[in-house]
């Protein structure tokens, strides 16, 4: 029904003239009309109803704008769903903050505790033994964004390939998230439960 009124001024009237044009046509000629300030087809409404019209498109604009910019700077993931994937680390990982209070995961300890690794840099967490490949990674500034950690838990190996442009660099951890939703998931779950350090890295 909304097609049956003028999108700018809900005046019904173009409608009439619209209805031997093509749909593309109706859009030009509104578009056109709106933008040469021509009232005559809007008897009913004054320049100044398109200003507030033009301010209030502006905004909605503006604001989805920002919203997508939100999505980019870290808003990836849904936490929840990355409680549940986190099953998959478990076996090797835990997420324990600084006080041992355990927030995800059992007690393993054959890969380092992702408590704050959001934000940080790579290979840093104290007393765990990583490999040569990881803790050179870290040196040259790997840090861990949703880029670097998304890329990461997908392939670890070709990761690290890449990252240190070495095509024989291995690491320590070979497991692979098969869905990239769930590494984004992962990433939004661990990023809530660290310290924020996403602000600091995210900026
Ligand atoms: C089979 C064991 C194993 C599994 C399963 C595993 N990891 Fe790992 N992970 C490791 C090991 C070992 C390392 C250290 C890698 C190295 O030193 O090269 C590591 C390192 C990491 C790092 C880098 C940590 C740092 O301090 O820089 C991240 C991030 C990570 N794992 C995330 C995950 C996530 C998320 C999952 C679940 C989807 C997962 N891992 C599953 C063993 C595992």
């Amino acid at each position: 029904m909304n097609l049956l009124v003028c999108p700018i001024c809900w005046h019904s009237r173009p409608l009439r003239a619209a209805l031997a044009a093509t749909p593309l046509g109706l859009c030009v000629r509104v578009v056109t009309r709106f933008l040469s300030q021509e009232v005559a087809m809007h008897p009913r409404r004054r320049p100044e109803m398109k200003f507030a019209t033009t301010v209030a498109l502006v905004t909605v604009l503006a604001a989805t704008a920002s919203f997508a910019e939100g999505e980019d700077a870290g808003g990836i993931g849904d936490p929840a769903a990355g409680e549940k994937a986190f099953s998959q680390c478990r076996a090797c990982h835990v997420v324990a903050d600084g006080d041992g209070n355990v927030l995800a995961g059992r007690n393993a300890r054959s890969g380092p505790n992702l408590f704050g690794m959001i934000g940080r840099q790579a290979a840093t967490v104290d007393g765990f033994r990583y490999s040569r490949e990881l803790a050179e990674a870290g040196q040259q500034g790997l840090v861990w964004d949703a880029d670097t950690f998304v890329s990461y838990t997908i392939d670890p190996v070709r990761f690290l390939r890449t990252f240190l442009d070495d095509g024989r660099a291995r690491g320590k951890m070979t497991f692979k998230v098969r869905k990239s939703g769930d590494a984004e998931d992962l990433y939004a779950f661990l990023n809530s439960l660290g310290p924020a350090a996403d602000t600091e890295a995210g900026q």
